[in-house]
């Protein structure tokens, strides 16, 4: 690792420099428990300056480039960030604890992003709108202003991808705030995207702490809108806080998504998955498929095969790239611990996977843990443990299995394992989620999907073309010309 942990600050009108308050933030590495560095945290002031800085890039040149060259300078910040692969997913594994090859994928859906909002940029039009004799009607598609992006340390990368890239190829002029824990990726794409070329203003980044720097930016009159990832409790506070200024907000909130095992279902295509939506990033994923609703016809074997593949998985090291990594702080694994002992408690341990030999007695490490015979009111299949812990549950018929899938108060993504298409289409109609998937789970992250949730998981949409529509304001203009 090449990386110098102390060398950036915040990066404000395209400048680095420390924090004016000369607060800062450690860096820990979640497999060992270690302090690598400080992480600069911005100051209210800070927050201030990073604001004034887009406001001028998005009245000022930035706001008034060609789509096309937007989305040229985003595609050769997706050529920058492939070519710096190795780095980055070093980096990120570190200090995310991330399995190194995970943090790899990570790395390519960035650049994914990149290519698709590169290229979208300039095909995002309004219409025309047919009206009364001696009128033109038509609509422009335009950017917010200044968007404010808050986001969590669990995929840092996606979601710059799915979130300020789609804001920047609208000709928004972003604010970033990183997550405490791992501010170091948004803080290399700072540097690599002004080395490819973005304009000073036109990507800010603060990084600091949620209650200085991220609740200032959400509450600043000068961000025109806001979109966070993390927490339902502090989305809850940002809407509040966006509320205030009348601007809208997009909220990407946690989940307790299902995934519902039919008897016809082809299990040795399902298996892989089932067990891989609970353990990716050890569970620490919005939309992880952490409840396992299965059909009794099938129930004793789908348990039998998950547990199995539990006893196989060790929580290691993010650098021995193994199937599981550490927490990312003590704080989570103490969480995630408290929910384990309940489950211990009250309910059937099917499967247990290991903490390896070679992970340092500092980091965050829980084994993971398969609970099964599990009913749709335990705590345990309602509230997000986000750690690799999953519960089978055991249902009847659809309607008893839409019953459960559909009874917490997430709503973010569902899986569907059934040979039978008739099902399939109801079930989808009938799932609370924003997005569904049929024999698959997560379709490979998709950078074309749209993405986010209902209910506690959120509201607004990103990913796909719909980022774009969020990220922009309509303007009707109607022309009387007789
Ligand atoms: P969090 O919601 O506190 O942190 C997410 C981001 O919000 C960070 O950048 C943080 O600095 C910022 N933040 C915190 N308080 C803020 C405030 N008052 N105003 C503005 N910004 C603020 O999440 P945390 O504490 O890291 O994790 C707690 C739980 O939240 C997890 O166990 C998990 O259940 C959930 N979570 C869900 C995520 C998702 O992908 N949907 C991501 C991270 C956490
Ligand atoms: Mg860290």
């Amino acid at each position: 690792m090449t990386y110098d942990f102390a060398r950036d600050g915040v990066f404000i009108a395209g400048r680095w420099r420390p924090s004016g308050s000369g607060d800062t933030l450690p860096i820990e590495d979640p497999s060992s428990g270690e302090t690598l560095g400080e992480l600069a945290a911005a100051s209210a002031a800070d927050v201030d300056e990073a604001v004034a800085a887009a406001r001028a890039a998005s009245e000022g040149d930035w706001g008034a480039m060609p789509a096309f060259e937007r989305g040229r300078i985003l595609s050769r910040i997706g050529q920058a960030v492939l070519a710096e692969m190795d780095a980055l997913a070093a980096l990120e594994a570190t200090d995310v604890g991330k399995p190194l090859s995970q943090a790899r994928n990570d790395v390519v859906a960035l650049a994914r992003y990149l290519e698709f909002y590169g290229g979208a940029a300039d095909k995002l039009h309004g219409e025309t709108i047919p009206f009364q004799a001696g009128y033109t009607v038509y609509t422009l598609r335009e950017p917010h202003g200044v968007t404010g992006h808050i986001i969590p340390w669990n995929y840092p990368m996606q979601i710059i991808g799915r979130s300020v890239v789609a804001a920047l190829a609208t000709g928004n002029a972003a604010v970033l705030k990183p997550a405490e824990q791992a501010s170091l990726t948004a803080l290399s794409f700072a540097r690599i995207a002004a080395e490819a070329g973005l304009p000073a203003g036109a990507l800010n980044v603060v990084p600091g702490t949620g209650a200085v720097a991220g609740a200032i930016l959400a509450a600043h009159p000068g961000v025109d809108h806001i979109s966070f990832t993390g927490s339902t409790a502090v989305g809850q506070a940002i809407q509040a806080a966006a509320a205030r200024n009348a601007v809208p907000v997009t909220l990407e909130l946690g989940g307790k998504s299902p995934q519902l095992v039919f008897d016809d279902a082809d299990l040795d295509k399902a298996l892989p998955f089932l067990v891989n939506a609970g353990i990716q990033n050890a569970g620490q994923t919005c939309s992880a498929g952490s409840r396992i609703l299965v059909q009794r016809g099938v129930y004793d074997q789908v348990v039998e095969r998950m547990a199995a593949r539990y006893g196989d998985l060790r929580a290691g090291p993010a650098m021995a790239d193994l199937e599981v990594g550490p927490l990312i702080s003590a704080k989570q694994r103490v969480m995630v611990e408290s929910y384990l002992e309940l489950g211990r408690r009250e309910l059937t341990v099917a499967g247990e996977g290991k903490i390896a030999a070679e992970a340092p007695a500092g980091g965050h490490y829980v084994a993971p843990t398969l609970f099964a015979d599990v009913r749709g009111d335990h705590a345990l299949a309602q509230e997000e443990i986000f750690g690799p812990a999953q519960v089978v549950i055991p249902f009847d018929d659809d309607a008893q299995a839409v019953a459960i899938a559909n009874g917490t108060p997430y709503g973010l993504v569902a899986g569907i394992w059934t040979a039978d298409g008739g099902r399939q289409m109801r079930l989808a109609k009938r799932l609370r989620a924003g997005q569904v998937f049929i024999n698959n789970y997560g379709a490979a992250g998709g950078v074309e999907l749209p993405f986010g949730g209902v209910g506690r998981s959120g509201h607004g949409r990103e990913k796909g073309f719909e980022a774009l529509y969020a990220f922009t304001t309509l303007k009707t203009v109607a022309a009387h010309h007789g």
